[in-house]
């Protein structure tokens, strides 16, 4: 061998021991305990999440300047594992916190290596996912730790509804750190083994003597069904991780292009006589709307999200003729349906999330109102059932509604009427568009002939039978063209996937402006 191929061959040699440190991030015993605490190591997520042998990784090399309070610190790959790979045939960026590196805690090249493939995500066009596990700001790096925070927070906001982002919280992800998942449009955390809180148990004992342990604090459980700050919970990282891959299948790449079509083997003109059995003429009869939503709905697959929270309000992701739709639906079956403060933030959320990455919104009715009370008031109903209205005007996308029984006041504007924008509105024959419900109605309209009336209750009953016969049915709505058609419930399926055909190519335009002013 020459002495220029030896020379090769232990540099080759030196390459690949540096890049074995690397790959062996804080080392076995740091792993040992990762995986004891039932988690995958950083290494391993990136490869469960990612179609086979498809990683590419960049910014190997990356080590950490951090000071003098770093000197002799080794972090090997700088706590975050960063690159790209596919997921189903399709590009993704992925950056994944290595917890075993100084506990994955953030410092300037920790942010750099995240900052880069966000970039690169935003430059080519790509969803970026973000597997979260770190103990926060890297304390030894101090302000550029905390600035490396806000270069990651500024890009989130800046590629917000350019590409998809995914956050997936599989450990500790504490103070300011929670504000990029909070920036990403979806948060899914594994139970048991994730938190996120802005202060931890220890300050809030100190400040406000308040014992709580982390996961009562700021578990997967507590973010899921009370705050609504993530969408989905999963039973641990692996489960997380085939969440996003499932989740991605319902959004484009980007904001320039439509979602996937999924071919599927459930007929575009299948019969939905399942429904008549579902929802009945009597409008005291509650029902489920998630069993209208998987009758309707390719082979009966729902990605609900958000489902543990303001359950009276059902968002997620379903496929009719393999095109992707976003469905914001009530359920009578919780709170009747009504609008509050967290529903309404919950729709218009989604409804902005499917406009941005030109998923067309399917919207079910069923809503007598908004719901009354001192409470709702006084924490701003108005306000925030404003973002719905605001939502669905603003959104291009197609838009069908179909009211299925009551469609109520305010609620039938805030459900996406003809007026605020829906492209095509359709009803079912048990449909009852109206001001408010028939008795209200008769109790203030003709409160002075019922009290002067020889038998008040009979007159109360003719009152209400009147104002029944008027406007209990969705053909008064129809005669104005408010509701483009009244139709069969067994034929919905087929009328849903044709008129969104006919809405495939739609383009509507607004009037210049920099951004709206979104009531927040
Ligand atoms: C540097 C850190 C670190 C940090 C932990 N480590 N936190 N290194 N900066 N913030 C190191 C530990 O020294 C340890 O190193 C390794 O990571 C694992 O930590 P452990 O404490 O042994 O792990 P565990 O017992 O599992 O506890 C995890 C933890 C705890 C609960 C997250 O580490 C913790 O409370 N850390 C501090 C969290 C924190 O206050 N972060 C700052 C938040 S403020 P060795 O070498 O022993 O393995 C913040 C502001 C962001 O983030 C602002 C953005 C705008």
């Amino acid at each position: 061998m020459t002495q220029l191929a030896l020379e090769l061959q232990e540099l080759i040699a030196t390459m690949e021991q540096r890049r074995a440190k690397v790959e062996l991030g804080g080392g076995l015993e740091r792993q040992k305990k990762q995986r004891a605490g039932g988690k995958l190591t950083a290494r391993e997520r990136i490869h469960t999440l990612l179609d086979a042998g498809s990683f590419l990784e960049l910014g190997t090399f990356v080590e950490h300047q951090g000071g003098r309070l770093m000197q002799g610190v080794e972090a090997p790959g700088e706590g975050v594992v960063t690159g790209s790979g596919t997921i189903d045939g399709r590009q993704v960026f992925v950056f994944s916190q290595d917890f075993t590196v100084l506990g994955g805690s953030l410092g300037k090249m920790n942010a750099a290596k995240i900052t880069k493939v966000m970039d690169l995500a935003a430059r080519t066009g790509c969803p970026v996912i973000g597997l979260n596990d770190s103990a926060g700001a890297r304390i030894q790096e101090g302000v550029d730790s905390l600035s490396g925070y806000g270069e990651i927070f500024y890009r989130n906001a800046i590629y917000s509804g350019a590409v998809p982002q995914i956050s997936a919280i599989l450990g500790p992800c504490a103070g300011g750190a929670v504000y990029s998942p909070a920036l990403t449009d979806f948060i899914l955390m594994s139970g048991g083994s994730s938190y996120m809180f802005i202060t931890g148990p220890e300050v809030i004992k100190s400040v406000t003597r308040e014992d709580v342990t982390f996961d009562q604090l700021g578990g997967a459980d507590v973010h899921t069904r009370k705050s609504g700050v993530a969408h989905l919970e999963y039973d641990g990282d692996e489960a997380v991780l085939r969440g996003i891959r499932d989740l991605l299948g319902y959004l484009p790449q980007n904001a320039r292009e439509k979602a996937p079509v999924q071919p599927t083997s459930d007929p575009a003109g299948r019969r939905n006589d399942a429904l008549l059995n579902i929802v009945t003429p009597d409008q005291r009869r509650p029902y489920d709307m998630h069993d209208v939503i998987h009758e309707l709905v390719d082979n009966g697959t729902f990605l609900e999200i958000q489902p543990n929270w303001a359950k009276n309000m059902l968002i997620g992701f379903a496929r009719l003729n393999g095109q992707s739709v976003g469905i914001v639906a009530n359920n009578p079956r919780v709170m009747a349906g009504t609008l509050n403060i967290d529903a309404s933030d919950k729709a218009a959320r989604f409804i902005r999330t499917c406009d941005c990455y030109n998923i067309p919104i399917l919207t079910l009715v069923d809503v007598t109102g908004f719901l009354p009370g001192v409470a709702q008031e006084h924490a701003g109903i108005i306000r925030h059932g404003a973002k719905m209205l605001y939502a669905y005007a603003e959104a291009t996308v197609p838009k069908i509604t179909l009211i299925t029984r009551k469609s109520y006041g305010g609620a039938y504007l805030a459900m996406n009427s003809r007026d605020m924008g829906s492209d095509v509105v359709y009803a079912w024959p048990t449909a009852a568009v109206a001001v408010m419900g028939a008795e209200g109605a008769a109790n203030i309209v003709y409160r002075r002939d019922i009290q002067n009336a020889e038998n008040p209750e009979a007159m109360r009953a003719e009152k209400i039978r009147d104002y029944k016969d008027a406007f209990d049915n969705p053909y008064v709505a129809a005669s104005k063209g408010y509701i483009d058609d009244v139709i069969p419930m067994e034929d919905t399926r087929a009328r849903l996937i044709q008129t969104f055909a006919m809405l495939r190519e739609k383009r509507e335009e607004r009037p210049y402006k920099k951004h709206g002013n979104m009531p927040l």
